[in-house]
């Protein structure tokens, strides 16, 4: 059925991997049998859900060698970072956390220190970990996650630190083993890879080009979900309108939307990311349609004037944007949007400012992840030569948020009054309330007794704090 991609099945790609495993399971047995505990494994995750997922990928390969959990970096045998690299700060965090390992990795001759993921695919941040952080035993990239059995078992057996990097992926390997970190809500990834190069973004080249699992590959993965109890589904992608745009015949995003919904009894269904240029007219009816697909849409904007989405290889105009929450709105009412935005991109002028903060007012958004502009080696927007002084973006960015934050408490304060259905996923941080998300993805807070977590209970909101909904059980 594909064009391109070349699919693995982790069964075969597993048998050349067993000699690994077994031989990283005996080290296990032995420290077990030695100190009466498995060795333990820590996974910090940086980013977004692609890693997080695949943090959750690495978590079973473990258990599967005889490893077990833990979440103290102290208490670890085997300290892992998943690393993330869309942003400056993000990877200051790493080397942060690199750093302060260094003198754990002095005192235990016992300690392992393994780093993967985004960050990983640039050769200059290899450069500096064998430089500065030669603590480090092994490092590997988003290509080569199922080949981590392997790469553990020489990086074990060598003294010196294994850096093995694929540049290009090569293909999709399903069937790996996952442990999910949540048993309510699931992540799948229905794709890998990003061919639109917006010009500030370094995710196409740390994750390839774009390739689409089988339809026949995510509902086997869906359908198990559901036997297990999963209550809600989120669909993955960088770009998931651009899903099946591999495949030698016709199949669309909204079809594995329409598939997907006709086996997902009791289950949600959401997604994350759709590109607003390929918001298509079908998976605007999917969402409106199909019963269990969430009236909510995570939209991304990034900027709210035509020369700022022209220099940043957005390929939708403001005008598009706008017409399709139109549409949106009139198709799926009551639909709840969110957005990203990036403040301070090369050449940005206070009147772009100007013009964003008219389009979130125009919008309406219910919540927006907003972020200063990070440059990025390598992506084209780092060459332009109209930098923005970081006083200056973190000027308009406090003007923007100030707006944003506006518009959506004034929405939250309207939202009283309303029925929703809540999947409680547990309680607030206090222990006062229980928490849930209404299928607008909207958290709503309210008292009851924690029989409900996992349950679907249908809610009325009372209170709006600017940020926090509060509610009575119906
Ligand atoms: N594929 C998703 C986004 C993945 S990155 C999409 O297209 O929507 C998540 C968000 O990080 C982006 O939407 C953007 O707002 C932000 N981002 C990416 N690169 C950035 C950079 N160099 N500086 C600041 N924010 C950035
Ligand atoms: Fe980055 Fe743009 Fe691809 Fe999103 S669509 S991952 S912002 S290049
Ligand atoms: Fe970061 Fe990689 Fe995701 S760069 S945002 S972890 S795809």
């Amino acid at each position: 059925m594909t064009k391109t991609t070349l699919i693995n099945y982790w069964n075969d790609i597993s048998i050349q991997y067993q000699m690994y495993m077994q031989s990283i399971r005996q080290m296990a047995d032995a420290y077990e049998i030695e100190h009466g505990t498995k060795p333990r494994f820590c996974i910090k995750t940086f980013g977004c859900q692609m890693n997080e997922h695949d943090s959750e990928k690495i978590n079973a390969m473990l258990v599967q060698m005889g490893y077990s959990a833990t979440y103290v970096t102290e208490e670890a045998q085997l300290i892992i970072y998943n690393t993330c690299c869309v942003r400056e700060n993000a990877e200051m965090k790493v080397f942060g956390h690199l750093g302060a390992l260094k003198p754990l990795k002095q005192k235990r001759d016992d300690l392992f220190i393994a780093v993967c993921g985004c960050m990983m695919q640039q050769p200059h941040i290899v450069e500096q970990i064998k430089k500065t952080y030669s603590h480090v035993d092994l490092v590997f990239g988003t290509h080569n996650l199922h080949a981590f059995p392997r790469l553990l078992q020489q990086a074990m057996n060598s003294d010196d630190i294994l850096v093995e990097v694929w540049e290009n992926e090569k293909s999709i390997v399903e069937d790996m083993p996952v442990i999910r970190k949540k048993s309510l809500k699931a992540f799948v990834n229905i794709m890998y890879g990003c061919n639109n190069f917006c010009t500030f973004c370094i995710v196409p080249y740390t994750r390839g080009r774009e390739r689409s699992r089988l339809p026949k590959d995510i509902l086997k993965e869906v359908k198990q979900l559901i036997r297990e109890g999963v209550k809600e589904i989120m669909l993955l992608g960088q770009n998931v309108n651009s899903y099946g745009l591999d495949f030698a015949e016709p199949y669309s995003f909204a079809d594995l939307l329409a598939d997907i919904n006709t086996i997902a009894e009791d289950c949600r269904i959401r997604f994350m990311t759709p590109h607003p240029k390929d918001l298509s007219p079908a998976l605007i009816a999917g969402i409106s349609d199909l019963s269990n697909v969430c009236e909510y849409i995570h939209l991304p904007v990034q900027a709210g004037s035509d020369a700022l989405l022209k220099r940043m290889n957005r390929r939708y105009s403001r005008q598009d944007y706008l017409d399709k929450v139109a549409l949106l709105k009139q198709k799926v009412p009551n639909v709840a949007i969110s957005t990203d935005i990036i403040i301070g991109f090369p050449g940005e002028t206070e009147a772009d400012v100007d013009d964003l903060i008219d389009l979130i007012k125009l919008v309406q958004y219910d919540s927006a992840f907003t972020f200063i502009y990070s440059r990025r080696e390598g992506t084209p927007a780092a060459k332009m030569d109209n930098q923005i002084d970081e006083k200056i973006k973190h000027k308009r960015f406090d003007r923007m948020l100030k707006a944003l934050n506006e518009v959506i408490i004034e929405k939250n304060k309207k939202s009283i009054g309303q029925r929703h259905t809540v999947l409680v996923e547990g309680k607030t941080r206090d222990g006062h309330f229980l928490m849930g998300r209404a299928r607008n993805n909207k958290v709503i807070n309210f008292g009851g007794d924690q029989a409900l977590i996992g349950q679907f209970v249908d809610v009325e909101i009372t209170d709006a704090k600017n940020f926090s909904l509060y509610g009575k059980q119906l």
